[in-house]
């Protein structure tokens, strides 16, 4: 099969890489003349696990390859997938200009029947507009010919994206012609193999399933951060609660973990912009903006407690930080919680010594020389002169530190942390004081 794939973000590239290792046909395409020439270079733009060996095994054997000329692009597939970005507008609302820009090229090359595939997280209506902006460009050009619109929304998670994309829980394709839906399931069938995993409906209930899966793993979330401060007032220790709820298999262990808030590219904006969808039919989502709510302040609750040891006196005090990206085994700083925390340690007159094993370069990229933060190589190194630290990352690297060492580096004996990755009395037999999310009466009371 021959496929195109319009931006090469985490979602296209992913996409276009895997469905070259199945044996199609691919062209990537993207607007971004750097990223282009940095993928026919044989560099990847970002960081995932497996992405690097797949891409240039597949470029290699000539199954995939890399454009920024959209005629090409257009020219290449009989499916062309639309995979950039979908950024939140002023209004939290999805900004679709990228989408329909996309939609539009189609319309401005495409000389035969095309399956217009939306990939990117788009609100209910879209493939509506991708469909009048390709017409639309087609009868400027006194063309008429055929082509179809279908959802196909991404699941893939960063960090696990190539497993998710290969090993798929569903594939939800979303169309309204039965040719479409062959060409689907054509494309996919390798991804088959073991049991069907295609669930076809209608394009706006397949647009709705991506907004309502992400809203209800934020919701579990924002729910179990809800309870962790309670906990925290209550002198209860939500590691124990979460592990009494998850045993239910109503509940389940999956995505109750208490932190320091969710960030990335999608939960924030897919939450906003369904609540913002919400308001555009008169209904008032409650739900969702308060998932959002209890979000945003729980990106403050770490900095609430360095703050708080420090009784506000925050001025010239040395932060140790683990952990910048928004989850581990990515790169990816894009509404992470440490950019919360960093940006109002500075504010109040901290400095940070920040790492991360893989997101210092997005740092540097994001913050560049900004007074009072200092990139350090390792670990060990960012608690060199620290007063305390903290952690934003649950990274792999972080779970079994040494503790002796992290006591005798910092002036004061203190870890905050973000991810709860630690018993507490593992850090009381070091000296070290330690304060978690939700961890009962070693906690500060915030009220
Ligand atoms: N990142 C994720 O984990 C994830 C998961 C599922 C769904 N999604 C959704 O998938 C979509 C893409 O997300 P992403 O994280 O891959 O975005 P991204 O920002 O990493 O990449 C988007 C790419 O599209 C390119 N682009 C913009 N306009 C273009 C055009 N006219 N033609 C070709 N390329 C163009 C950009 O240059 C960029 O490289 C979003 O709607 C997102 O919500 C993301």
């Amino acid at each position: 099969m021959k496929i195109t794939i319009f931006g090469t973000g985490y979602v296209g590239l992913v996409t276009g890489a895997c469905l070259a290792d199945v044996g199609h046909d691919v062209v990537c395409m993207d607007v971004d003349h750097g990223k282009i020439d940095k993928l026919r270079n044989g560099q990847i733009p970002i960081y995932e696990p497996g992405l690097e060996s797949i891409v240039k095994h597949n470029a290699e054997s000539g199954r995939l390859s890399f454009t920024t000329d959209p005629e090409q692009a257009v020219a290449h597939g009989l499916i062309q997938f639309i995979a950039v970005g979908t950024p939140p507008d002023e209004d939290g609302s999805a900004d679709l200009q990228y989408v329909t820009a996309v939609a539009r090229t189609i319309g401005q090359y495409m000389d035969d029947y095309r399956v217009v595939v939306d990939k990117s997280t788009v609100p209910v209506g879209t493939g509506d507009k991708v469909r009048d902006a390709v017409r639309a460009e087609l009868d400027k050009r006194g063309l008429e010919l055929d082509f179809d619109v279908v959802s196909n929304p991404e699941f893939l998670k960063e960090g696990a994206a190539i497993t998710d994309f290969m090993k798929p829980d569903r594939i939800v394709v979303g169309t309204d012609s039965e040719r479409a839906q062959e060409l689907l399931r054509e494309t996919y069938y390798p991804f088959n193999r073991n049991h069907d995993r295609m669930i076809f409906m209608d394009i706006r209930s397949a647009e709705l399933t991506k907004y309502a899966a992400n809203a209800m793993l934020a919701t579990k979330i924002s729910f179990m951060n809800e309870i962790a401060n309670l906990s925290e007032r209550l002198g209860a220790d939500i590691e124990a609660v979460r592990r009494g709820i998850g045993s239910d298999p109503r509940i389940g262990y999956h995505f109750i973990y208490p932190g320091c808030g969710y960030g990335g590219s999608c939960f924030p904006k897919d939450v906003q912009a369904l609540a913002r969808t919400a308001r555009g039919c008169d209904y008032d989502a409650k739900l969702l903006n308060a998932v959002e709510e209890v979000n945003l302040s729980q990106k403050h609750v770490l900095f609430d407690k360095v703050s708080h040891y420090f009784q506000g006196q925050l001025s010239g005090k040395v932060v140790a930080l683990w952990g910048l990206a928004f989850k581990p085994n990515t790169d990816d700083m894009r509404e992470a919680s440490s950019r919360t925390l960093m940006e109002s340690l500075w504010k109040a007159g901290a400095s940070v010594q920040a790492f991360d094993p893989e997101a210092m370069g997005e740092t540097q990229r994001i913050y560049g020389d900004q007074e009072g933060l200092t990139l350090c190589g390792t670990k060990e190194q960012a608690l060199k002169g620290a007063d305390v630290l903290v952690i934003c990352t649950e990274w792999k690297e972080f779970r079994s530190p040494d503790f002796a060492n992290i006591a005798s580096a910092l002036s004061e004996p203190v870890v905050f942390d973000g991810r709860n990755l630690y018993e507490p009395e593992m850090l009381d037999r070091h000296g070290l004081i330690y304060y978690a999310i939700g961890r009962g009466r070693n906690q500060f009371r915030m009220d």
